[in-house]
């Protein structure tokens, strides 16, 4: 039984055959729409989600299987102090495949340990989401054609954007891939990221504070929110959340092949307005997350559709 906590989870082979698959589902959709009859998921989320909890649904419901779970610590029996372990070998009598979404670091990890069924990390803390990565390469696919070769400019709250960590995972392992991280000082990319994962594979990327200076040399630029719910103090996020606004102005400045990714929600650093312009794929990558759930939750069942 295997379980995704994190894009290394996967191999480059198999991440390149789940995004085959996914673009397979999106252009025949109904021959995928029985795969999973009689199949659950369970969704356990013990923080809020738009995205990836409706996607997963969504995307379960689109292979013919049903949805069940609870959307908040404080809807499930969390808030009387269950913990996570005695959670999931409950749940793994009700569901085949589990996605979990928890503020602390590890807890899918740790549910992982106690599973009968496998469980896929939605989102943990400030560390990883590695499902959000699979959407964020699908996307960088399907706009540039490839993955490897690219400049790709992380911009925002990198200390506990758990996004940009999964991304930076599953990047380094493509060819000629150089980062621009882009952040204030007090959010820069944690050392178990840049010295663990950049430095131990010898990737070139520079640390600069202003969007301007980066904006020109970039294939990709991945916008990121600050992440209010993990500062300790909210004046400090104040300050910060504000830092970068991406507007019309500002991309002046970028190649016209520049697209502009974000894992969403959005609250203000990319203004509205550049909605509109055609390098803005952010709202297209929450629909690739759909396809891509499909995909991984047909390959951890080992479901296979001729
Ligand atoms: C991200 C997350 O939850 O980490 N959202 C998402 O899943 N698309 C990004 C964020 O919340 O800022």
């Amino acid at each position: 039984m295997r379980h995704l906590m994190n894009p290394l989870d996967l191999s480059v082979e198999e991440l390149d055959q789940m995004m085959d698959l996914a673009c397979d589902i999106e252009a025949h959709p109904e021959k995928y729409a029985h795969a999973c009859d009689g199949r659950k998921l369970a969704t356990c989320f013990y923080e809020p989600s738009t995205r990836t909890r409706l996607s997963f649904e969504s995307a379960m419901l689109s292979l013919g299987g049903s949805v069940l779970g609870f959307s908040s610590a404080d809807s499930s029996s969390a808030a009387k102090g269950e913990t996570v372990a005695d959670t999931i070998r409950v749940i793994s009598g009700y569901a085949d495949i589990c996605a979990m979404r928890h503020p602390k670091e590890g807890a899918p990890m740790v549910a992982a340990m106690y599973s009968e069924i496998p469980v896929i990390n939605a989102g943990d803390g400030g560390h990883q989401h590695p499902t959000q990565t699979l959407a964020d390469l699908l996307t960088i696919r399907k706009l540039k054609g490839r993955l490897g070769n690219l400049t790709i400019g992380l911009c925002g709250d990198l200390k506990f954007g758990r996004t940009v960590h999964s991304l930076i995972n599953a990047l380094v392992r493509y060819e000629g891939i150089r980062f621009i991280l882009i952040s204030p000082e007090e959010l820069r990319l944690p050392s178990y990221i840049r010295d663990d994962v950049l430095m131990a594979n010898n990737i070139e990327y520079k640390e600069v504070i202003r969007l301007e200076e980066a904006i020109p040399d970039l294939d990709i630029l991945y916008m990121t929110r600050v992440q209010r719910e993990r500062f300790f103090n909210e004046e400090e996020y104040i300050r910060m959340k504000d830092f970068y606004v991406l507007n019309n102005e500002k991309l002046e400045a970028a190649r016209p092949d520049m697209y502009i990714l974000h894992p969403l929600p959005r609250v203000n650093e990319i203004a509205v307005e550049v909605d509109s312009d055609p390098r803005a794929a952010y709202f297209r990558q929450a629909k690739n997350g759909v396809y891509m759930r499909m995909a991984l939750i047909l390959t951890l069942l080992e479901v296979k559709v001729c």
